[in-house]
């Protein structure tokens, strides 16, 4: 019995490794599921769409595959609602067990997201959602962004503010994180440079009843207006603030979201409006024209910034995967691979920062007709401060 034991031991041992390869071989050749939360109702469904668009447009590039194995789709309406966030991941992590999470749009959800994402080691990309605290104080190895802080454009928006001269400016936006911080953005760069911010105007997300904040603004006669809305509420922020007989008297500033993917809907009361973003249109690299061609042959479409920080997400997955063969449970190499990583995006190439944010430019933009045309750099290379971020 004594005599046998080490060699028992070792046969077991040579058991066990054995189970634990092909366990790991096995992982690779299944697919890798994917759990994409992203908005398919309410006023960011379109959002929500692009990313989607998006993401599956560079996964076709790439035959299917992404790090050599096919890929998985688990899809959850996140409705945008914070109140619903946690269960709908825990579905994707504990239900599902997807391997990955990409999502979402907005920045409630997204902090619910990443608090699971940290707490269960689950891979998270997020495709949008600009809340500082996600690549800040809950900044995690297995947590990335594809796309901005609300600080980024927030702050790249003062500045162009500032250089053109306004010197007292009302803001205007819904009260929750992402309203919040493009404000505390804009604020900081627009008053280090010697502008004030008169007023702050607020209503509930998804809220879209502006007339009493109009009629506000139009008592406080500020040089200017910022405002931060997307999707379904900016396409009518900008039909009521031009209707309202606003738009020539005291010109309208924003993060670049007022007015991405909506122009369409806006028509002639977004023409000439300024606003500040990392992406924009007829950009007229190589990179950027293949990505339009495709995307516009694939979905008879025209691409916005959600459809490149989706297609972006799927490239930052790609980068991870390649380097890690497939598995996704080699965290540390996963990460290893993005943090020295240039993203070829049809944006521009970017780098990943520390805190798992993008360094990157941010544009200046001018509507024209249906196109948000790129008139010049606000910022160059802006990295998010990463407040409070540890890892
Ligand atoms: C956000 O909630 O972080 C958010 C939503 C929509 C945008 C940008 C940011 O267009």
């Amino acid at each position: 019995m004594t005599r046998n034991k080490p060699l028992r031991w070792a046969a077991l041992m040579a058991g066990a490794t054995a189970a634990l390869i092909s366990a790991s071989a096995t992982a690779q050749s299944t697919k890798l599921k994917v759990g994409l939360m992203l908005p398919y109702t309410g006023t960011f469904a379109a959002l929500g769409v692009a990313i989607e668009n998006g993401f599956r447009l560079h996964l076709d590039e790439q035959g299917g595959k992404l790090g050599g194995r096919e890929i998985e789709f688990v899809k959850v309406d996140d409705e945008s609602d914070p109140a619903k966030a946690t269960d709908n991941v825990n579905k994707l992590i504990k239900r599902d067990n997807v391997d990955v999470i990409v999502g979402t749009v907005h920045s409630g959800v997204a902090m619910a997201m990443a608090r699971a994402a940290k707490d269960s080691g689950t891979l998270l990309i997020v495709p949008n959602a600009g809340a500082g605290a996600v690549t800040g104080p809950m900044c995690a190895p297995n947590i990335f962004r594809s796309s901005f802080t609300n600080w980024q454009p927030g702050y790249a928006t003062g500045e162009a503010v500032a250089k053109r001269g306004h010197k007292k400016v009302a803001t205007i936006t819904w009260k929750y994180a992402a309203g919040d911080e493009m404000v505390a953005g804009f604020k900081e760069a627009f008053e280090k440079s010697g502008g004030q911010v008169v007023k702050e105007l607020n209503l509930p997300f998804p809220n879209v009843e502006f007339q009493a904040l109009l009629t506000d603004i139009a008592a406080t006669k500020p040089d200017a207006v910022f405002a931060f809305f997307a999707g379904g509420g900016a396409v009518k922020f900008v039909k009521d603030y031009a209707a309202a007989g606003l738009k020539k008297n005291i010109p309208l500033y924003g993060t670049g979201f007022l007015t991405d993917g909506t122009l369409e809907a806006q028509g002639a009361d977004a023409d000439g409006l300024l606003t500040a973003l990392h992406y924009g249109d007829a950009l007229g690299t190589p990179r950027d024209n293949a990505f339009r061609l495709a995307y516009a042959k694939t979905y008879k479409l025209q691409p916005d910034v959600y459809a490149v920080q989706g297609y972006d997400a799927a490239q930052m997955l790609g980068i991870g995967l390649a380097a890690v063969k497939g598995d996704v449970s080699k965290k540390k190499e996963f990460a290893a691979a993005l943090e020295k990583a240039k993203i070829d995006s049809p944006r521009g190439p970017f780098t990943i920062s520390k805190s798992h944010n993008p360094v990157q430019d941010m544009y200046l933009r001018q509507v024209s007709g249906k196109e948000n045309k790129v008139i010049g750099v606000a910022s160059k290379s802006l990295a998010d401060p990463g407040r409070g971020c540890r890892m």
